[in-house]
């Protein structure tokens, strides 16, 4: 990837979020990402897609937090995305940390579940497949354009327990109370993670944005709070590193909704520690069991992910 010029604001705002890290992010982020696959076991087990690649001479390397994951060592992305076995729904092109968020929700069967901004269906998809295409999932998104990626991936992974709805994710909390078993919300955000990817998310950054995006996080939380059973689990996730979109965001609803965070565990990932102070004000102590991924740390795009437990059973 060319140089880009990073705005002073954000290289000022990455200084107090990495600290002494902050060299080795910068480094990471000027590397590509590798190319990593889901294999979609609704069609085909992880041998026998093993198989295929070595058919094709394609080097890979297990993921290993997600037992279909895998980097592809030796091809580009887009010369994927032109195999058959991706036309055929056999693999599904998804960034390595973008596969942690419905690990941890951990859907099973049996379960009734919601995905508040679905499009394309990475994760929906992924959560199918889980699920071994029983139970339900809702899957929602605010954008009819997104949607139609959805529709077209749900089809071609042979997915049949997903059902697609178009509306604002922050009126699901108020139309369906005390509804859903688990609950994901991978929520719009600032996608400074996704900078190994592209420079898109930075080439028009303002900082005010920060705080326009927190407010519809925050509700899009508060309505999968409440549309959430009992008991029920929701995950929060965001493919950035600002405080206010991730941890401020979790600390708002410990703050104020009977929820507590649990702890998370990913297989062979080196998480970071949430922020727990931001421009003078502290989280909650809860935010503590929150994680954030980092591109040095783990060679891969950025990620944060919270998973909190509505109380009340
Ligand atoms: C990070 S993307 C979701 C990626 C998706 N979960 C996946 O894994 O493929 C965020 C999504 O939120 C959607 N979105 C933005 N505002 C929304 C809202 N108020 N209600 C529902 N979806 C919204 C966007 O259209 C976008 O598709």
């Amino acid at each position: 990837m060319s140089e880009i010029k990073i705005p002073e604001g954000l290289i000022k705002r990455w200084e107090r979020i990495f600290g002494e890290e902050l060299p080795a992010f910068l480094d990471a982020i000027k590397k590509p990402l590798k190319p990593s696959v889901r294999v979609n076991t609704l069609k085909i087990t992880p041998d026998e897609m093993v198989k295929l690649f070595e058919e094709r001479g394609i080097a890979f390397e297990r993921i290993p937090w997600c037992e279909w994951g895998f980097w592809l060592l030796n091809c580009e992305e887009e010369s994927i995305g032109n195999f058959w076995e991706h036309f055929a729904g056999l693999i599904y092109i998804q960034e390595a940390s973008s596969m942690i968020p419905a690990q941890v929700l951990l859907p099973s069967a049996s379960d009734c579940v919601l995905d508040v901004a679905a499009a394309p269906g990475s994760k929906t998809t992924q959560m199918a497949q889980m699920m071994e295409n029983r139970g339900a999932v809702v899957a929602n998104d605010i954008s009819s354009k997104r949607l139609k990626a959805l529709t077209n991936n749900i089809e071609r992974m042979g997915v049949l327990n997903v059902a697609v709805s178009c509306m604002d994710g922050r009126r699901f909390g108020r139309l369906f109370p005390e509804r859903f078993d688990r609950v994901l919300v991978d929520a719009p955000c600032s996608a400074e993670g996704t900078i190994r990817k592209s420079y898109k998310a930075i080439y028009n950054w303002h900082d005010w944005a920060y705080r326009k995006l927190a407010e519809t996080q925050k509700a899009l939380l508060v309505s999968a709070y409440k549309a959430l059973k009992p008991g029920g689990v929701v995950v929060y996730s965001t493919c950035t590193f600002s405080p206010e979109e991730n941890e401020a965001v979790v600390s708002y609803i410990l703050e104020n909704y009977p929820a507590v965070t649990e702890e998370i565990e990913v297989k062979g990932l080196n998480p970071s520690s949430p922020i727990m102070e931001w421009e003078g004000v502290g989280f909650h102590p809860g935010v503590e069991r929150c994680i954030r991924i980092y591109p040095h740390k783990n060679d891969v795009g950025g990620f944060f992910v919270a998973k909190i437990r509505k109380l009340g059973l």
